[in-house]
């Protein structure tokens, strides 16, 4: 059955106090949005985000990124349940499922959708809503249930007697719908509550009434619906993110000296028996071989490829490089849009200059297979510097250096003698 998904990305974010829109704040270099759109991308046909607040930006995020995703306009914004409703026209004539989600929930993962949806098809279920367990449920919408145990309705926090409000099982923003049979719910949602908005939750009560196959999935994990509301979330909800690509990793057999310091993207890849040395900080997307050492204090920026038996040494930053197999890069060295080949040794200090300010472009360093490049160099990009070349230290590179040659710009030492004694 095919499945269309609706990401709700509307609403204001009042409380991250920022220019900028809330889906649009970034863990990792990759913004909320993105993580939502990319936990459903191997699952759905097409993807429907809803925008209101700074629709402009949000549109321009989607339209740049995410070919399989459409914006649809919700202005003005008068609930979740309205803001649904606003793919109806696009959705009139189709008849498969419909997953939402909320784009401000980044930590949901597409195997715990694959299993959602599992569930909803098992129970052949008209609606199901993912719900979870919080010691503090505040804010939530509560899970209410019938005696026998069966979904009764949701009832938010605002419109919540104090016996529901103990309720602890939440609504966790994200459902699976049968569309043919719920489609028409959202021309029958009412505003009749303590916010006068038009609840999504209330197609709960609306599919009971009419006998409809309601049900709940239980998510164990309440992290992975952890929303983001303020900067403190948002610095939560890394660490959350964090813990989790960190376990993954030790579990495949990454070393991480020190968890506690360690910050790695969930789009990094890392082979077996690499080290990561603590107060290291690696975001964007990676790869990163096998019995590598990284760090300590390393910083990779993002499309980094790293091969087999590299070091990438203290107070290193590589940005969108490719650095070939038994090559060291040891420290305070600064690799960006380069290409280093195998058995490369990159002195202290040395830095790849690849922007040109007055350009505002960026050009490409290639150091090729056993060139060694002296301490505190400076290559210019572009540049070259072929096969088994050397490189003086305190060099600064401006052309292209053959193989198997020595390029130095250093100024000869000169050597006074006896200068000290001189001076008193
Ligand atoms: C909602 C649920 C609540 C649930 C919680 C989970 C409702 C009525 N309540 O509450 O039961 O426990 O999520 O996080 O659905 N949005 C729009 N347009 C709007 C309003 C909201 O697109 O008109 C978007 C927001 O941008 C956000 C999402 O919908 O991404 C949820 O809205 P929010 O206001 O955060 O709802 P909650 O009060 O958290
Ligand atoms: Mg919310």
């Amino acid at each position: 059955m095919s499945i269309k998904s609706v990401i709700l990305a509307a609403g204001k974010g009042t409380r991250m106090k920022s220019q900028t829109p809330k889906v649009l704040h970034e863990i990792y270099g990759k913004t909320l949005l993105g993580y939502v759109l990319d936990s459903v991308k191997n699952l759905t046909k097409e993807n429907f985000v809803i925008v209101g607040h700074h629709a402009e930006e949000v549109e321009k995020f989607v339209k740049d990124n995410y070919a399989n995703a459409k914006t649809v306009l919700q202005s003005p914004q008068l609930g979740t349940g309205h803001a649904v409703s606003m793919v109806c026209p696009s959705l009139e004539n189709y008849e498969g499922l419909v997953l939402i989600l909320c784009g401000d929930t980044p930590l949901i993962q597409e195997e715990t959708l694959r299993k959602f949806v599992e569930h909803h098809k098992s129970l052949n279920s008209d609606i199901t809503v993912m719900s979870t367990i919080f010691d503090d449920p505040t804010n939530y919408g509560r899970i209410i249930r019938e005696s026998d145990g069966s979904l009764k309705c949701i009832v938010e926090e605002k419109d919540a007697t104090a016996e529901e409000k103990a309720v602890k099982e939440v609504n966790a923003g994200i459902y699976c719908l049968d569309w043919g049979k719920i489609k028409s719910a959202f021309s029958e949602l009412t505003s009749n509550n303590a916010q006068g908005e038009y609840y999504l939750t209330d197609i709960i009560e609306w599919g009971k009434n009419r006998s409809l196959n309601v049900n709940a999935y239980i998510l164990k994990d309440n992290r992975e619906i952890y929303g983001i509301n303020s900067r403190i979330n948002l610095a939560q909800a890394t660490k959350y993110l964090n813990e989790r690509v960190l376990t993954k990793l030790m579990t495949e057999g990454v070393t991480i000296v020190d968890p506690y310091s360690t910050w790695i993207s969930d789009d990094t890849e890392i082979g077996q028996d690499t080290i990561i040395y603590p107060a290291t900080y690696i975001e964007g997307k990676n790869k990163i071989g096998k019995n590598c050492k990284i760090g300590p204090c390393a910083h990779l920026r993002g499309g980094v490829e790293v091969a087999d038996n590299v070091k990438v040494g203290n107070f290193v930053e590589v940005k969108k490089s490719k650095i070939s197999s038994n090559t060291n890069v040891g420290h305070l060295s600064y690799i960006g849009d380069s290409e280093l080949g195998e058995h490369v040794n990159i002195g202290a200090g040395t830095i790849t200059a690849n922007y040109n300010p007055i350009t505002k472009s960026k050009n490409k360093t290639v150091i090729k297979d056993n060139a060694k490049i002296g301490s505190n160099t400076v290559l210019v990009a572009p540049v070259t510097v072929e096969e088994g070349a050397n490189v003086g230290a305190l060099s600064v590179i401006t052309k292209n250096v053959q193989a198997w040659a020595l390029a130095l710009t250093r100024t000869p030492v000169r050597i006074i003698e006896n200068w000290v004694k001189k001076q008193s």
